[in-house]
């Protein structure tokens, strides 16, 4: 019997839903060619139903979510939106709620893709970061003292327990020795100064780096990190770090791999539901145009299948993307790809095999 998956689509905000549009076409075409079949369940989340409900995650919908296989989203953010409200109920919410503890961004640079780098191309960039998804100065933990007063204290402190470091890390070995590419995993931290929290961290890379002798292991501080990245991009395989680090070193690495047109990301839980989506926002001034780029939500699609067993069909939507961006695509941005949105989702698709 073929496998058979449910998968929650959030199309969300702005250009989110001509992505997410153009990423289920082109899932539903590889999903025939490799005999499996997707069931979509779609759930209305965002800022447009905040505004007209000032609803955010209903703890029926959240209810609804985990019983999915995988959830598929495309961009959350409103304009009319104070900034913080979405993301905190809805998108951080996710993450702590489902336990999706790694986030995993694939940093690859696609042939015919520009990079900012001088003298870099697809054979120096390719590599993958798992930042630690659910602690850090994400809980969110803190205060204030004397608020309003001369004497204000405002405090926000990084949460970092054994288990969720050791979760991360064993998942990146576990990552490192599967790529099997040159099976080097680089630390990222600042041991040099947050010496509790990298103490912490180090500590326990050393002691799984044990069970992993096949293993390369390295360390560098998230700031030469950011050096290296415009730099020698060629000397990482797998990069693992904390909340923090992770979200500032994965846009650093979105842009060198061409930009948000091609960055997809997972927010993943190995023994649950994980959530896929492109790293770009809700692009809010290209809504409804059909000129917005969907190659990133293809590739958070081609992700997901990844995840889910499905690597074969994965593999398959990215030589499709890169036949896509050699052959035909003039350009990532906005307007400038010389076809439409949905005449891109067309072109992966119809070069599906
Ligand atoms: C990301 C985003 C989020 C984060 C925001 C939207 C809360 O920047 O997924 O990297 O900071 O983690
Ligand atoms: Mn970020």
């Amino acid at each position: 019997m073929s496998n058979s998956y449910n998968i929650a689509v959030i199309a969300g905000d702005g250009t989110g839903p001509e992505v997410i549009r153009e990423g289920v076409k082109v899932l539903n075409s590889v999903a025939s060619l490799y005999d499996f079949s997707l069931n979509y369940v779609e759930y209305d989340l965002g800022g447009a139903r905040y505004l007209k409900t000032g609803e955010t995650l209903p703890d029926s919908v959240l209810g609804e979510l985990k019983l999915a296989n995988a959830i598929y989203l495309g961009a959350i953010g409103h304009p009319d939106v104070p900034p913080g409200t979405l993301e905190k109920s809805i998108l951080l919410r996710l993450r702590f709620e489902l336990d999706l503890y790694v986030n995993l961004r694939p940093v690859k640079l696609y042939p015919n893709v520009e990079t900012p780098l001088k003298n870099k191309g697809p054979e120096d960039i390719d590599f993958v970061v798992l930042r630690e998804n659910t602690e850090g100065f994400y809980v969110g933990s803190g205060g204030y003292f004397k608020k309003g007063t001369n004497d204000e204290i405002a405090i926000q402190e990084s949460i970092n327990t054994r288990k969720g470091v050791e979760r991360l890390l064993r998942y990146a070995f576990e990552v490192t020795r599967a790529r099997g590419k040159r099976k080097k995993l680089t630390l990222c931290g600042k041991t040099n100064v947050l010496t509790y929290a990298w103490e912490l961290w180090s500590r326990t890379f050393s002691e799984i780096a044990k069970e992993y002798p096949d293993v390369k292991t390295d360390y560098a501080h998230v700031d030469a990190i950011c050096m290296w990245f415009v730099k020698n991009p060629e000397w990482f395989d797998v990069i693992a770090t904390d909340n923090m680090f992770g979200d500032i070193i994965t846009d650093l690495g979105a842009m060198i791999q061409g930009g948000l047109g091609i960055a997809a990301g997972g927010n993943i839980n190995p023994q649950g539901v994980s959530m896929f989506e492109p790293i770009g926002g809700s692009a809010p001034k290209y809504t409804g145009q059909n000129v917005i780029n969907p190659l990133a939500g293809i590739l958070a699609g081609a992700l997901m299948l990844e995840i889910l067993g499905e690597t074969a069909a994965a593999k398959s939507i990215e030589s499709s993307v890169i036949k896509t961006l050699t052959d035909n695509i003039k350009g990532l941005e906005a307007g400038r790809m010389g076809y439409s949105t949905s005449e891109v989702g067309d072109l992966v698709a119809g070069y599906l095999s």
